[in-house]
């Protein structure tokens, strides 16, 4: 098993990609805390569901862009399930809208959960994994932030701003052995990319060698290669899942 002892947080567990990266982790030998916003219900009949398999799983609500919260959370975390030594920022939202529509408010709400939560829930965990001097952390990219689709400009925008963000960070915080990527995956079957209109899901599978999006389960199996010893030389890359675009 692939992380056989460790512990994950992990944000957005209530969600698609979530819920896959939790199930997957899980099925590695994780321990996993993970977040929910809205859907508690979703959150805590997956907790129950998994606990009653035998996992040590426990959800906790959280909005990313509440800092002290987040702070508050690597404590409780690590005296429910032990320090963390494995966080995947996955929690995020997209809007499907055309330039001339988006908003000053929704410029702000979807760079603010996408890229400033990623910040906050880092700071948050950081600490602890600098003073362990172990760690290892996962962003959601998207396939939107780097290579020419027809996407929302402000989703591609704080995507692309993660990659960022990653290369950045990984660069600074080797030196206490974390290591921080990304994976930046195409369209997926669940999640944000229901929202996708046909036209679009369409011209997306056009351009896939594998003619076919992928699935939040396929995307979980790599986040679960990268947060594990058995990425140990991978540090500040952006890995492609996306069917050969
Ligand atoms: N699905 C795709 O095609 C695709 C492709 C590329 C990248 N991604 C990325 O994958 C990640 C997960 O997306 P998904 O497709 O699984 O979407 P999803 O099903 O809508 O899940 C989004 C998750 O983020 C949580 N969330 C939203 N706002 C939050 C906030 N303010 N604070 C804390 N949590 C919040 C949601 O919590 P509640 O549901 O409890 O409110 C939910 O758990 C995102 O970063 C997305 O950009 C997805």
């Amino acid at each position: 098993m692939l992380l056989q002892g460790r512990t994950a947080f992990v944000t957005g567990g209530s969600g698609a990609v979530g819920s896959a990266i939790v199930r997957t982790f899980v099925a590695e030998g994780a321990r996993v805390a993970f977040t929910y916003h809205d859907r508690a219900d979703k959150a805590l009949a997956l907790a129950d569901e998994l606990q009653a398999g035998g996992a040590t799983v426990r959800a906790y609500p959280l909005d990313v862009l509440d800092g002290k919260a987040s702070q508050a959370l690597d404590e409780r975390v690590e005296k429910d399930l032990g320090p963390v030594d494995a966080l995947v920022n996955n929690a995020g939202i997209a809007q499907v809208m055309p330039f001339a529509l988006i908003e000053e408010e929704d410029w702000d709400l979807t760079m603010d959960v996408n890229v400033k939560g990623t910040f906050l829930v880092t700071k948050a965990f950081l600490r602890g994994m600098i003073r362990r001097k172990r760690g290892s952390i996962v962003n959601l990219g998207s396939l939107a932030g780097m290579r020419i689709l027809e996407v929302p400009v402000h989703y591609a925008t704080a995507k692309a701003a993660i990659m960022g963000f990653t290369i950045s960070l990984a660069r600074e915080i080797a030196r206490y052995n974390i290591r921080v990527n990304a994976v930046i995956p195409g369209m997926l079957s669940g999640g944000v990319g229901l929202n996708v209109p046909d036209r679009q899901k369409e011209e997306y599978k056009k351009y896939c060698t594998m003619g076919r999006v992928g699935t939040p389960e396929e995307t979980a199996k790599v986040i679960a290669f990268l947060a594990s010893d058995h990425a140990s030389y991978v540090n500040a890359q952006g890995i492609y899942i996306d069917g050969g675009i």
